[in-house]
C-alpha cells in the first residue's frame, strides 16, 4: 500500500526522481508524474493500464506558466482562464515541442488545466516543470474522490499518496478546445456549460463518442463500476430486478421497499452540486455491496446534472471487459 501524507516536500522529491504521486485536486485525484519527462509520464500509462491513444492534460500553477507550453492562447482562451483558474477547466491549446509526444498522443494540441486545490497548488510552485495526471483510476473505472480510493486501487503501484481530503467539485473538469478560435465544449465537468457561456457566449458541445475520439474520456463506455449498471426510472427497475438484489443510486428520495444500506441518495435536499461531490464515491460503495445490480436515475440536466447525467449514461454503456 502507498504511504498517504500531506508532505508536498516529499511529493516534490519523488517527482523530482521521475516518480509517480497521487495528488488531490477539486475534481477528482489525480495520478501525476513530470510531463518533461518521458519515463514518467510512461509510468502513468502502465500504472493506469492506459492506452497510449489517449492524451493526458498537463497541471500549472497558474496562466502564467502556459506560454512555455503553447503555441498560441486564442482570446476566449485567455478569457476563459482568467474567469476561471484556478478552475476545473481544462483547456485544449496547440502545443509547443517541449511537451512529449506520449503525453498528447503525438496530437498537436495539449490539453492544460490550472487546479483550484491548495497543497497541490503549493506542490507546482515547488515544481520547475508541469504535472501530467490523469485521474488516478485504472483506466475506464470510476475516478478517486479521496486519498483512499487511490490507495484502494493503485496503491500496491504507486509510493506515495498527497492527502487533501474529499473532492469538493466530484467531477473531472471540463475540456474546451478551440475551432477557429471559437470554443467547443469536449467533455462536460466540473464547470457548467451555463457559466462558460456567460463569459465566452454560446458554445458548441462537441462530445465524441466514436473508436478515436477528440477526447476519449468520451469513449461510450467509461466511468464504469464493475458492477452493470442499469439507468432509468427507478420505481420500474426495483420491479424488474427485485429489491432484494439491487443497489439504488437515487437523486434525491429514499424509497420504502429497498433496505437503506442499499440505497445512495445523491443530494437529499436535490442540489445538483452536492450530487456531483457525492457521485463517485456513492458508486463506489454501491459497487462493492453484495447485490447483483446497479440501478440509477438521471438528475435534472441543468448545471452540473448535465455532466452528472454524462458520466451515470457512459457508466451505464455495455462494454466488452
Ligand atoms: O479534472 C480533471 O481533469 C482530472 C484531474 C486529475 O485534473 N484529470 C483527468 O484526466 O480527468 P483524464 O486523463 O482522466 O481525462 C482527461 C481527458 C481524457 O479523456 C483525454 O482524452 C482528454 O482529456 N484529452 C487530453 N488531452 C487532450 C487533447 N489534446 N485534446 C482533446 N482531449 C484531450
Ligand atoms: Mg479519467
Amino acid at each position: 500500500m502507498a504511504e498517504i501524507g500531506t508532505d508536498i516536500l516529499k511529493a516534490k522529491a519523488l517527482l523530482e526522481n521521475g516518480e509517480l504521486v497521487g495528488i488531490p485536486t477539486e475534481t477528482v485525484y489525480g495520478l501525476a508524474g513530470n510531463a518533461l519527462n518521458v519515463s514518467s509520464v510512461a509510468k502513468i500509462f502502465q500504472v493506469k493500464d492506459r492506452p497510449f491513444f489517449d492524451p493526458l492534460i498537463i497541471h500549472v500553477a497558474g496562466i502564467g506558466a502556459i506560454g512555455a507550453y503553447v503555441e498560441k492562447i486564442p482570446p476566449l482562451a485567455a478569457k476563459l482562464a482568467h474567469a476561471f483558474w484556478p478552475g476545473p477547466l481544462t483547456l485544449v491549446l496547440p502545443r509547443k515541442q517541449i511537451i512529449p509526444d506520449l503525453v498528447t498522443s503525438g496530437i498537436d494540441t495539449v490539453g492544460i488545466r490550472c487546479p483550484a486545490h491548495s497543497l497541490t497548488q503549493q506542490l507546482l510552485k515547488e515544481l520547475s516543470f508541469p504535472l501530467a495526471a490523469p485521474s488516478a483510476n485504472p483506466f475506464g473505472y470510476i475516478s478517486p474522490t479521496k486519498a483512499s480510493h487511490v490507495n484502494d486501487q493503485l496503491g500496491e503501484k504507486i509510493q506515495y499518496i498527497l492527502d487533501g481530503g474529499e473532492c469538493i467539485v466530484g467531477i473531472e473538469s471540463t475540456i474546451v478546445g478551440f475551432e477557429n478560435g471559437l470554443p467547443q465544449i469536449l467533455r462536460m465537468g466540473g464547470l457548467s456549460v451555463e457559466d462558460i457561456e456567460s463569459v465566452a457566449g454560446k458554445t458548441k458541445i462537441q462530445l465524441h463518442s466514436t473508436s478515436n475520439p477528440k477526447a476519449p474520456g468520451q469513449l461510450q463506455s467509461h466511468y464504469s463500476p464493475k458492477k452493470k449498471l442499469v439507468l432509468g426510472d427507478l420505481k420500474k427497475l426495483v420491479k424488474t430486478y427485485g429489491p432484494n438484489d439491487v443497489g439504488v443510486l437515487a437523486f434525491n428520495k429514499w424509497r420504502n421497499e429497498i433496505e437503506p444500506g442499499h440505497q445512495r441518495i445523491l443530494s437529499p435536499t436535490g442540489d445538483v452540486i452536492i450530487a456531483a461531490q457525492n457521485l463517485f464515491s456513492y458508486l463506489r460503495e454501491l459497487d462493492q455491496l453484495n447485490v447483483a445490480i446497479i440501478v440509477a436515475e438521471e438528475v435534472p440536466d441543468v448545471g452540473l446534472g448535465r455532466a452528472i447525467n454524462d458520466r451515470l449514461r457512459r457508466a451505464s454503456a455495455e462494454i466488452d471487459r
